[in-house]
């Protein structure tokens, strides 16, 4: 059987966040976030489920750290609950909160385990939101109070930091498709929203360098792939379009200081101006240490006229898809690497989500998800091409280490390497879960 080598220094680990896993919705002096508003109003979540419980890994963060000891992890990217640590967003800060996450950390680093800790992944407290969220400015003045408090409070144990989860959700699912919290549909929300979004972001690197605090920051954007149907120059352009809202629309911002024009003329088309003040861009375009890139799925796609946001339309190939319905396309992953690597450089990348939503059966204390066993194959695969190609990828993190609260999905999609039984918090480890314990203990996989 062939077999697939990689780099020694490969950083191997999983990912969660804080809304998909803690539970402990209302312990402890936790404040309520969007994500408790938007899963408790009847109609937004499936089956009406919310995070209130989720996996319970608030109590019971010491055994999903052992799971991740024995799974052999060198790394574990989590994400702080902005509520828990400032429960209005600003004011008061709630002392129970920073201990959970002192810890937390505290048995990461007993345990060898490096922690990589993101600051915002979709949990905005309720009572910023009531008073515009993100389409404010005062909250990335108050999103800059609550990065210094983490930085200070954790610095020297934290070995990777992120400041903003996929910002492409957080501002246009969010604000212009309404499927996820706080589930508006405007188009110039979402504009609004995103610039706020990437001001945050240096406005918490700035802070961040200026405090001199020890380890690494980056971001993690969404990536995705579209390969164009055709060599028309339309169907090329809607792909580009559709890659460039994922990535150049963040990206750009960071690394050259500037909108790339094509999309702020879309945008503009569309009927959604972007607006920056003075300073704003020089406070966004500072380096960072390594772009974090979050992929499943890409699409073969082409032009469609005045079709969504971006006119372009997926085409249906037969590839396989996930239970989620995304079709599984590792090719993609090698592509936006490389796209990543030529756009901005030789930074090091960090695949910081990788996995896959499937039916999982629990039959006699087994689940046999060769299914994602297949799919986790074909991605690392891919990482491996773009490694020997000559990308700077220095990590991977499986998405996720448990199953959890899939936003507006509910409970009903699962993407863990442990599996959870959400009517007793029990986990039980999956075969995936022990075929990536064997590749990150060889630093090889057969295919
Ligand atoms: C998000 C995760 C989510 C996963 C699967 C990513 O977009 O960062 O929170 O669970 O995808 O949908």
């Amino acid at each position: 059987m062939p077999i697939i080598q990689f780099p020694k220094e490969m950083k191997w680990g999983t990912a969660t966040a804080a809304y998909q896993i803690e539970g402990a919705a209302f312990e402890d002096g936790r404040g309520l976030s969007i994500w408790d508003t938007f899963s408790h109003t009847p109609g937004n979540v499936k089956n009406g489920d919310n995070g209130d419980v989720a996996c319970d890994s608030y109590h019971r963060y010491a055994e999903d750290i052992e799971l991740l000891d024995q799974l052999g992890a060198n790394v574990y990217r989590f994400s702080v609950s902005w509520p828990r640590i400032y429960p209005t967003g600003k004011g008061e800060l709630n002392p129970k909160g920073l201990k959970y996450y002192h810890d937390l950390i505290d048995k990461l680093v007993e345990k060898g385990i490096e922690p990589m800790l993101t600051l915002y992944h979709w949990d905005l407290p309720q009572a910023l939101q009531d008073h515009g969220g993100w389409a404010n400015r005062e909250t990335v003045d108050a999103f800059s109070r609550y990065a210094e408090t983490i930085f200070k409070e954790f610095n020297g144990k934290v070995k990777y930091w992120q400041t903003i989860n996929e910002p492409l959700c957080a501002a246009f699912l969010s604000n212009y498709r309404g499927v996820h919290a706080p589930g508006f549909k405007d188009l110039q929300l979402a504009v609004d929203v995103s610039h706020h979004l990437v001001l945050a972001h240096g406005r918490a690197v700035k802070v961040f360098r200026d405090l001199g605090i020890e380890g690494k920051i980056g971001t993690a954007t969404n990536t995705t792939w579209r390969e164009p149907f055709s060599n028309k120059s339309e169907d090329m352009e809607a792909c580009k379009r559709e890659i460039g809202h994922n990535i150049d629309w963040f990206l750009d911002p960071i690394f050259k200081g500037e909108y790339p024009q094509y999309l702020v003329d879309w945008f503009k088309n569309k009927g959604a101006d972007l607006h920056t003040e003075e300073g704003d861009m020089e406070i966004i375009c500072q380096p960072i240490d390594f772009i974090g890139g979050n992929y499943y799925s890409g699409n073969i796609a082409r032009y469609k006229e005045n079709d969504g946001l971006l006119d372009i339309e997926n085409i249906e190939i037969d590839y396989d898809q996930t239970y989620i319905e995304w079709p599984i396309y590792a090719d993609g992953l090698y592509k936006v690497f490389h796209y990543l690597a030529e756009r901005y450089g030789n930074i090091p990348l960090f695949i910081t989500e990788n996995g896959a939503c499937c039916i999982d059966k629990l039959e006699n204390g087994k689940v046999m998800d060769q299914d994602r066993i297949k799919y986790y194959q074909q991605h690392l695969t891919a990482v491996s091409r773009a490694i020997e190609s000559g990308i700077n990828i220095i990590g991977y993190l499986a998405w996720s280490l448990l199953d959890n609260f899939e936003w507006a999905e509910g409970y009903g999609k699962r993407f863990g390497l442990v599996y959870v039984d959400f009517n007793t918090a029990e986990r039980i480890k999956k075969d995936s879960y022990y075929w990536y314990k064997k590749v990150i203990a060889n630093g090889w996989m057969e295919i």
